[in-house]
């Protein structure tokens, strides 16, 4: 492992009707709120009234910005960061999943920065200062609850990019009521599952040789996934699968599984360029790349494919090579995405290689990448042509 410094300053309330608490753990003083949120899920659950009750016992000013888009766009960071100006906003509440949490990230950064937010996004500038922000998490996914990322597209340069820098863009807390997920309806669920997954696996595919810890825990959160993935589809409104669904996504990017080494995160950069192009969900595309990426690489460290293989997906080892268990894992993977509903080539969503140059080009725009396997302009066709 590598030498490592680990602080998450994210406060976590996880568990039923934990909203109650709400204002406990607004900052004492808070007197204007922004309150971002996205299409309108929430209207129709209960969550903003349940927010909005706490927050009318606590007596601060709410302004709202509504229609946070799945992908959020620059143009919402640029609304929100404008109502934070006018509105003397002292902290931003994100009731909502992972678009409103990362919108929410860029206006709290943006606000506190003279330049236009995109500079943040791309970049070119650095954060000194932000507003404080928490979150109510109502879609188990990204676990934009609990880290510092924030993925943002700007649709007039047809781009897409993650960022983030700590202690800014993290939520001071974030409050998860598995109860509140059970109104996402069966495809957000079944793309909430291969995101974390796929993060789980980004995080597996390191380029250390010394991490029994973490392979163990990673293999036993997917384990659980796996296990529980088809029976909370069979019964949406299953409290304990939520639960337990909404805890593995937290745990998949929250930094725990990779302390002292790197994920490889080549195929989130090639999802996003390609969701940059076509407005398409964040692990439709992962569900479609990653299989592939594996595909590609497996000829690098072939025994930790096959160690997936075999602990995760229960693939009988004996007999056969490394590279043909690793390959076999690969396919075990794409048949569960499969089976849980997930699309599986660029094709499902009517995506030729009509503009495979672009997607390409937004994938290099900050060179070579992937920290278990460094990708090329070449690899990049290579696993979009394997994808088609
Ligand atoms: O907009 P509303 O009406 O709220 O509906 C949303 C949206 O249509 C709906 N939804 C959420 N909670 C619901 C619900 N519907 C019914 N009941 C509920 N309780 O679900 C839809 C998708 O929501 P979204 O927030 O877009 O999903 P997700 O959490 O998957 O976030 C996706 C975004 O996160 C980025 C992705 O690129 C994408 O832009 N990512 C962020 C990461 C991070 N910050 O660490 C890492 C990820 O890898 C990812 O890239
Ligand atoms: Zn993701």
């Amino acid at each position: 492992m590598k030498s490592f410094v680990f602080h998450n300053p994210t406060k976590l309330i996880f568990g039923k009707d934990q909203v109650e608490s709400l204002n406990d753990h607004l900052p004492e003083h808070t007197q204007n709120v922004l309150l971002v949120y996205g299409g309108g899920s929430i209207k129709k659950n209960g969550v903003y009234d349940q927010v909005m009750e706490q927050l009318n016992k606590k007596g601060v000013t709410v302004t709202e910005l509504s229609g946070v888009e799945p992908n959020p766009k620059l143009t919402t960071v640029h609304k929100g960061v404008d109502l934070c100006r006018e509105h003397n906003i002292d902290f931003i509440l994100a009731v909502g999943g992972g678009s409103v949490i990362d919108a929410v990230k860029t206006i709290a950064t943006g606000a506190k920065y003279d330049g236009d937010a995109w500079d943040l996004v791309t970049r070119k500038a650095v954060p000194q200062d932000a507003l404080p922000f928490g979150t109510v998490l109502t879609m188990a996914a990204t676990a934009s609850e609990m880290n510092g990322g924030s993925v943002i597209t700007n649709w007039e340069t047809n781009e897409k990019y993650g960022w983030g820098a700590a202690p800014y863009t993290y939520p001071t807390f974030s409050i998860l009521d598995p109860q509140n997920t059970v109104t996402v309806p069966k495809d957000q669920t079944v793309y909430g599952i291969v995101d974390m997954m796929t993060h789980l696996m980004e995080q597996y595919f390191h380029e250390e040789t010394q991490s029994p810890v973490q392979d163990e825990m990673i293999e036993g959160v997917l384990r659980a996934i796996i296990d529980t993935a088809p029976k909370l589809l069979e019964d949406l409104s299953n409290y304990d699968h939520r639960e337990t669904i909404m805890y593995a996504g937290t745990l998949g990017l929250n930094g725990m599984m990779q302390m002292g080494y790197k994920g490889d995160w080549a195929s989130h950069n090639i999802e996003h360029a390609v969701s940059a192009v076509y407005d398409i969900p964040h692990a439709g595309g992962l569900a479609i790349l990653f299989p592939n990426w594996m595909e590609h690489n497996v000829d690098v460290q072939t025994h930790r494919f096959a160690r997936l293989a075999e602990k995760v997906f229960g693939v009988e080892t004996q007999g056969i090579s490394e590279k043909e268990a690793g390959l076999e894992g690969a396919k075990e993977l794409r048949k569960f995405w499969n089976s849980l509903g997930a699309p599986e080539t660029l094709a499902d969503y009517e995506i030729t290689d009509e503009k495979f140059d672009t997607i390409v080009d937004r994938a290099m725009k900050r060179g070579p990448f992937g920290n278990f396997s460094q990708l090329q302009e070449e690899d990049v066709y290579r696993i979009l042509e394997l994808s088609k």
